[in-house]
């Protein structure tokens, strides 16, 4: 039976204290974010109280956190019930979770959004559906399914969550795919469908080219016939990065010295200046975009690697009318979440480019769950692959 006070099950049948608390907040949609929820008043939790037991309890392990700080100190690999009504609940086995940028700054307390503690770590992932409840026709045991909005507490073995929070996707594209398909590819394929028309031949320019996301922007322009010029760091190897997003189908790769080279007005004669800039990292190389773009183009800021400010050339914005926004796919998942067809449309679409094998899984270093610590500690020192959990 579903609480009307603050949708949870069981939880008050259970003495009050620290342990309660946590159960609560694992019940309640197995994510731990500041949802505004209405307080219940002691009339509230007594009614509470005369909920039934719930149908089996199981547990978890978890990599839980209780305050922001460097993982070492706060992340802890903990062992959390989870609490299965056999109504409205899905029981998941976790199968594979990466440790993104997010994540970490998340950790840190650096992000858009703050988790109430205790919190379980990660956003993404796929899960494999163990046993549905007797009300859930979304999913059935043996899908895939991956969360719908972020906070959902990834880095786990189990979870049980309720229909709304997970989306069921194809179990035959790869582990990985599946696994990482949620944040960055969903994030290009936003920031190009949403905010300028692009057609064949179009030019989109972005910087931190080599990132996740930025490779996936590179292969996604690349089966709708539009231009990239990508922008990257320079490092001893440059040329062998530059034949690799060649591959995946980008038009041009500079490094971010060449944007204030004369090579730039060589590119121009063959394709056209950008319509639309995707701004990862902020600080010179996004400023020196703008010289590129043009007028009437379109600055998109979806990250800030280099935890610098984007300098904006008052012309840039005065006389030549380009345009500056954010993007933030958390935003737009919480915006979205009652538009299931349009979610579903962005992941069919994704997942049929992964199939074509116009979109290929990002590099990844996969970790056992319980070496997780390797996970982080090579986090910090990115050496171009992803670091993925997964859980066995
Ligand atoms: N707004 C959103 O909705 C959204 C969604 C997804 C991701 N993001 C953000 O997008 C960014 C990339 O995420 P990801 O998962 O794709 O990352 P990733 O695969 O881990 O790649 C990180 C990239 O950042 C580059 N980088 C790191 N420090 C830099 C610096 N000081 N100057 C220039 N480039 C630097 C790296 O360049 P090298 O290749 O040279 O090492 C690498 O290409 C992060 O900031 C992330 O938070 C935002």
């Amino acid at each position: 039976m579903t609480c009307m006070v603050c949708e949870l099950t069981v939880i008050f049948s259970v003495s009050a204290g620290m342990g309660t608390r946590l159960l609560h907040r694992t019940i309640r949609k197995n994510y731990f974010l500041r949802h505004p929820l209405p307080k219940p008043t002691q009339k509230q939790c007594m009614l509470h109280r005369t909920f039934p037991k719930p149908i089996s309890n199981l547990s978890c392990e978890a990599l839980v956190y209780r305050r922001h700080g460097a993982f070492s100190d706060v992340l802890h690999l903990e062992e959390v019930p989870l609490f299965y009504n056999g109504r409205e609940d899905i029981y998941i086995r976790m199968l594979a979770a990466p440790v993104n940028p997010a994540d970490i700054n998340m950790l840190h307390g650096n992000y858009g959004i703050t988790p109430c503690f205790p919190a379980i770590g990660g956003n993404e992932g796929v899960g494999e559906v163990i046993k549905v409840g007797c009300n859930v026709n979304s999913v059935k045991p043996g899908d895939w399914v991956i969360p719908t909005d972020s906070g959902f507490g990834t880095w786990t073995t189990h979870a049980v969550c309720q229909a709304h929070q997970v989306t069921s996707i194809p179990n035959n594209i790869s582990l990985i795919s599946a696994a990482t398909v949620s944040v960055n590819p969903c994030t290009a394929y936003r920031m190009l469908m949403d905010f300028v028309t692009l057609n064949p031949g179009d030019t989109v320019i972005q910087n931190g080219a080599n990132s996740t996301v930025g490779q996936a922007v590179i292969q996604i322009c690349s089966s709708m016939g539009i231009n990239t010029i990508n922008v990257i760091r320079d490092r001893p190897n440059v040329n062998a990065l530059i034949e690799k997003l060649r591959s995946l189908g980008a038009t041009y790769v500079i490094t971010e010295e060449t944007l204030q080279k004369q090579e730039m007005a060589d590119i121009f004669k063959v394709v056209e200046r950008p319509k639309l800039a995707l701004n990862c990292v902020g600080g010179r190389s996004a400023g020196d975009l703008f010289t590129h773009l043009m007028d009437g183009s379109t600055m998109v800021t979806y990250g800030g690697m280099s935890r610098k400010p984007t300098p904006v050339p008052a012309k840039a914005v005065i006389f030549r009318n380009i345009k500056l926004y954010g993007f933030w796919m958390t935003q737009w998942k919480k915006d979205n979440l009652h538009d299931v067809a349009k979610i579903k449309g962005m992941l069919s679409d994704l997942i049929e480019m992964v199939r074509k094998g116009h979109l290929l899984e990002p590099a990844c270093t996969q970790i056992p769950f319980k070496e997780y610590e390797t996970a982080f500690h090579d986090s910090l020192n990115p050496c171009g692959s992803k670091n993925i959990l997964i859980m066995e």
